[in-house]
């Protein structure tokens, strides 16, 4: 909260990137999957992340400041553990696993971010793309790790919100759902696990084909999800009762975002559902900071994406010929923004 005779605040936010470096280098480190194993001094830790002693207990117990370590005990023979917290998303070894995003943020985002200012001025993005005239999506799967990468990323941005959906959504009145731009099919699995009278069709394009159904494998779904490979803007989408899209209006600009929108009302019956999961910011545009800084990260990546308000998103599906709309929350900032035919 904002407080006139007290700066604390403001400079809590300024240094924000040293709290967020802190956590980011311990996930690069695998410092948390490391010490899922066992607790450990702080030296052993040390020499297993290869750490130089200098730095070892101002960075293990800032960790513990930030509350992302326990320690019991002080001085050389105090142990560290994971928390409660960090066992379950920051080992890698468990399906939990939400790293994905923060090695991505760590790797490509925080020096991208750095240019904001360059960002806001020429309305140009600042990621890989800024020295090339490639597009975004081809630019950034031309290199088979990066790839990988952007995919465990966006697991690790959407599993919470894609598990609150696959919960919260009545699914009893539907027998068919395709996830648009699906990439691992995260969301068809959580669904198809969980409601087995669904038949989920996850749709991306060629390249993510042989890495949907890697994950899908894993998950023991591969009778259950069908792996339709295609271009959003030059396919027809497949024929479904419910179409969802995770973060994918936010990638493009407005004549994208509503010729996706008529896409999908095609591709849908009449009484068909349209799903959007994504950051959606509140109408007044003064509450989701998260959804807000989404948007300038889409500057940062696109140029001319952004994010939008549930008004927005209602404003453009009327257009389309959607019937009725509601929100639900999902979980944190995210929402599902969704549009009845
Ligand atoms: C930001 S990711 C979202 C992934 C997933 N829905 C989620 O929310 O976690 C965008 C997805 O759209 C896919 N995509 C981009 N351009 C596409 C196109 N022209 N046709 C089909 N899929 C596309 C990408 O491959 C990527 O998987």
């Amino acid at each position: 909260m904002a407080n006139a005779t007290n700066p604390s605040r403001i400079l809590e936010t300024g240094f924000g990137f040293w709290e967020s470096k802190v956590l980011l280098t311990a996930v690069e480190l695998e410092l948390f999957t490391k010490l899922e194993e066992q607790s450990m001094t702080g030296v052993s830790l040390g020499g297993i992340l290869d750490l130089h002693p200098r730095g070892i207990w101002d960075f293990f117990d800032t960790l513990v400041a930030l509350g992302f370590l326990n320690r019991d005990g002080t001085g050389p023979t105090a142990l560290y553990s994971n928390t409660e917290e960090t066992s379950l998303f920051l080992d890698k070894n468990k399906p939990s696993y939400v790293g994905g995003i923060l090695e991505m943020a760590n790797d490509r985002l925080y020096g991208f971010w750095n240019d904001l200012g360059v960002a806001l001025k020429t309305g140009k993005p600042q990621n890989e793309v800024k020295h090339s005239q490639k597009p975004m999506f081809e630019m950034l799967y031309e290199d088979l790790p990066r790839l990988e990468q952007f995919m465990g990323a966006m697991r690790g941005l959407s599993i919470g919100n894609f598990q609150a959906f696959a919960q919260q959504f009545d699914f009893s009145n539907y027998e068919s759902l395709c996830d648009v731009g699906g990439a691992t099919g995260l969301l068809s699995s959580l669904v198809a696990g969980q409601h087995p009278h669904m038949k989920c069709t996850t749709f991306d394009l060629p390249v993510i084909e042989p890495i949907a159904k890697k994950w899908i494998t894993k998950a023991g779904l591969s009778e259950r999800i069908d792996v339709v490979s295609g271009d959003f803007f030059k396919d027809a989408l497949p024929k479904s009762d419910i179409i969802t899209m995770g973060n994918i209006l936010h990638d493009w600009n407005l004549e994208k975002k509503k010729h996706l929108i008529r896409q999908a009302y095609e591709a849908l019956p009449e009484n068909g559902v349209f799903v959007v999961i994504e950051n959606i910011i509140d109408d007044d545009r003064r509450t989701n900071a998260f959804g807000l800084m989404m948007s300038l990260h889409m500057l940062i990546e696109f140029g001319d994406a952004f994010d939008f308000t549930g008004a927005n998103f209602w404003e453009w599906c009327q257009e389309a010929g959607f019937k009725r709309y509601e929100i639900i929350h999902l979980a944190g900032p995210c929402s599902a923004a969704i549009a009845y035919k």
